[in-house]
């Protein structure tokens, strides 16, 4: 089962196709810029305040640590199998090449997760700093009902902000977006590398004004109520490693640099420095801002959908909070494009191989886009987004990357076993184990720490897991019925059986 590989001169043909394939034009800081691009968002803009009013308190700070080094050591995996598979596709490559063709339907049917699901929670953070927008700049005409701008939150404790019928502007931005893709309207690299920019300038203004705020009892508040088991840690460890698992998707995005392989000048090089760059500048700056954020208001209050620009309305800094919203909005922007376009990349990817309908590859003739999986993605995205409650949709999107970092863990000593003459310019340090087995070891602790949704059986099973389960029962079920018997690589394996049999 695992021994169907994509032949690796098969796959590294496909990424140098100079004539057909992409303009290479990305040098390693314009790959740093993507990063830091699909990386902040909404983890740091909106998950961070559920996380502390609910799960971790001010041990947040502590939660973003430990993620922050899930995430490291899964970086350092992806620097290395990048640098030696340099091809866009990411996880769903690399595993075609090292670990079979069953795996790597399984992660690309996982990486739906990350990017379609992500676009969905990214949308929900972009509605709530939208709505505060409205509220804050006087455009009450404009004021969108609370019902229409909150999905239903399931009963589910712990859900950000109201209850309603459905997110609308959740799934405005998501249409809006489909529908630049659809005509082409790509991220340009000035356009990107000026919105990061503001996203950075953004950060470092909150840092700037919010430390001034800080009121030291509010990391140490006295027990009861909300407030738990007061302290640093209201919930005890378990609780902050609870709030790592689900802030965990601040740090998702490093990855994408890995989807734009085609696209940069010098990949073995630039990709490992790319992903690790990006990851480093955003971990420093996320672990200053949630220690300031629980520095200026009780952490209980910040159970909202746009935390950072209610702790400054909190101090009375509203004018600061407008300027917070704007940059938010504005940079949520990038990361929906980038998850969006990495949706597009990835499913191209594996309708190119044949495991889902060829299809998908079907360009529009005037724009030259994949329109139908553009628009399929885009209408089920937006259903998502309005209807499902944003704890859910984010811990999903967390349980199926941590589960497409585990895979990549693997990959590197599988590589440099199986595929030894193959060199890269990133090697993870101290030999092909210590890293990679650390690696998939903390992504799957933080996994068991995922236990939102109601409990289904004996009080023990998320919703979350089941979710997830049932996803990848669904996606065996499509790949026993149709990816294996249609893929290009099982019909190469036909015809080479069919020539050499006569010859048996
Ligand atoms: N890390 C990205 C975000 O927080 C996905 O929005």
């Amino acid at each position: 089962m695992l021994s169907r590989v994509k032949p690796l001169a098969t796959i590294l043909a496909e990424g140098t196709d100079s004539e057909h394939g992409l303009k290479r034009s990305l040098g390693p800081w314009a790959l740093t810029a993507m990063g830091i691009g699909a990386i902040i968002g909404t983890g740091i803009f909106v998950l961070t305040g559920v996380a502390s009013a609910t799960r971790a308190g001010p041990s947040i700070t502590i939660s973003f640590v430990v993620a922050g080094v899930v995430s490291a050591l899964a970086a350092l995996c992806y620097a290395e199998v990048s640098s030696k598979i340099p091809i866009a596709g990411s996880a769903y490559t690399y595993t075609y090449a090292t670990l079979g063709e069953f795996l790597a339907w399984v992660i690309g049917w996982d990486l739906i997760l990350e990017y379609a699901l992500g676009a969905a929670t990214v949308s929900i953070g972009w509605s709530g700093y939208f709505v505060n927008i409205l509220h804050q700049t006087g455009l009450g005409w404009l004021n969108i009902s609370p019902m229409w701008a909150n999905g239903p939150h399931w009963g589910l404790a712990g859900q950000a902000g109201v209850s309603g019928y459905a997110n609308l502007p959740a799934a405005g931005a998501i249409l809006v977006i489909t529908a630049l893709l659809a005509r082409g309207t790509r991220e340009s690299g000035t356009v990107n590398g000026i919105i990061v920019m503001i996203k950075l300038l953004i950060v470092l203004f909150f840092i700037a004004i919010g430390v001034g705020h800080i009121n030291g009892a509010n990391y140490h508040l006295p027990p009861g109520g909300l407030a738990g088991m007061g302290g640093y840690f209201p919930f005890g460890v378990s609780g902050m490693l609870g709030g790592a698992a689900f802030i965990f998707f601040a740090y998702i995005g490093f990855d994408a640099v890995s989807t734009t392989a085609e696209e940069a000048k010098n990949p073995a090089k630039d990709l490992p420095f790319g992903i690790l760059m990006s990851l480093a500048i955003c971990t420093i700056l996320y672990i200053i801002v949630v220690a300031i954020l629980n520095g200026m208001v009780p952490f209980y209050t910040l159970n909202v959908t746009y935390p950072v620009a209610f702790a400054l309305n909190s101090v009375g800094l509203g004018w600061a909070g407008t300027i917070i919203s704007l940059g938010a909005i504005a940079g949520l922007t990038t990361v929906l494009l980038v998850m969006m376009f990495g949706q597009s990349r990835v499913w191209y990817a594996m309708s190119r191989d044949k495991l889902i309908p060829p299809g998908f590859t079907r360009v529009h003739p005037v724009w030259r886009t994949p329109i139908y999986s553009t628009v399929f993605f885009g209408i089920a995205i937006a259903i998502v987004a309005a209807l499902t409650p944003i704890n859910i949709v984010g811990s999903l999107v967390n349980m199926g990357t941590l589960f497409a970092f585990i895979l990549v863990s693997i990959a590197v000593p599988v590589l440099r076993k199986r595929h030894a003459g193959l060199t890269g310019s990133f090697a993870v340090p101290f030999g092909p184990y210590l890293i990679p087995v650390l690696s998939a070891v903390t992504a799957f602790g933080l996994i068991l720490y995922l236990r939102v949704g109601n409990p289904l059986l004996w009080n023990f099973f998320p919703l979350v897991w089941f979710a997830f389960i049932v996803w990848l029962i669904i996606g065996l079920i499509f790949y026993y019925s149709y990816g294996r018997h249609k893929s290009t690589v099982a019909l190469q394996e036909v015809e080479r059986m069919g020539i050499s049999q006569p010859r048996m």
